[in-house]
């Protein structure tokens, strides 16, 4: 069933596929970032590119393969401080600006984000 007000409707497949690849490229080289992530990010893409569709309200692609993404536990094998989280986001909104997310959609999304990632914080000490 089409859910046109959705989200994920309105950024579209292409558009939420290259964010993330975006993001990851990002990530990848951010000095924060990069030790705790696995060399090849090929995976972890395909992953958020999964979990982003089914929280922007599309399909529920991440749980039909991996269950339920308790994504706080998901997370806990990573120190992941405050510093953390802000540099996980400065690369989402630099991703956003390079493939032009724009206007209340990405407001939005972006708000969301921030709260989701302020979640995933887990400890104060850079390493644990
Ligand atoms: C996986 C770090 C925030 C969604 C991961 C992984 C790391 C990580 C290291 C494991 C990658 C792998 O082994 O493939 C972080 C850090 C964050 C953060 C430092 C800063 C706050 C978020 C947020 C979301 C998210 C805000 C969602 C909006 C995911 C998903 C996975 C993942 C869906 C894949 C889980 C799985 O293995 O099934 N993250 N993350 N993360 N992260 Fe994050």
């Amino acid at each position: 069933v089409e859910k046109p007000k959705m989200p994920y409707n309105l950024i579209g497949e292409k558009k939420l596929s290259m964010l993330v690849d975006a993001f990851y490229y990002r990530v990848s080289k951010h000095e924060l970032l990069a030790p705790i992530f696995p060399e090849d990010l090929t995976e972890t893409a395909r992953k958020q590119k999964q979990f982003l569709t089914q929280y922007l309200g599309g399909p529920p692609l991440y749980t039909e393969e991996h269950g339920h993404p308790m994504l706080r536990a998901r997370h806990l094998p990573f120190p992941i401080t405050e510093e953390r989280a802000k540099a996980w986001l400065s690369c989402m909104d630099e991703a956003m600006d390079e493939v032009e997310l724009e206007g209340q959609v990405r407001e939005d999304f972006y708000h969301r984000l921030v709260l989701t990632a302020h979640h995933m914080v887990n400890t104060e000490t850079p390493e644990r």
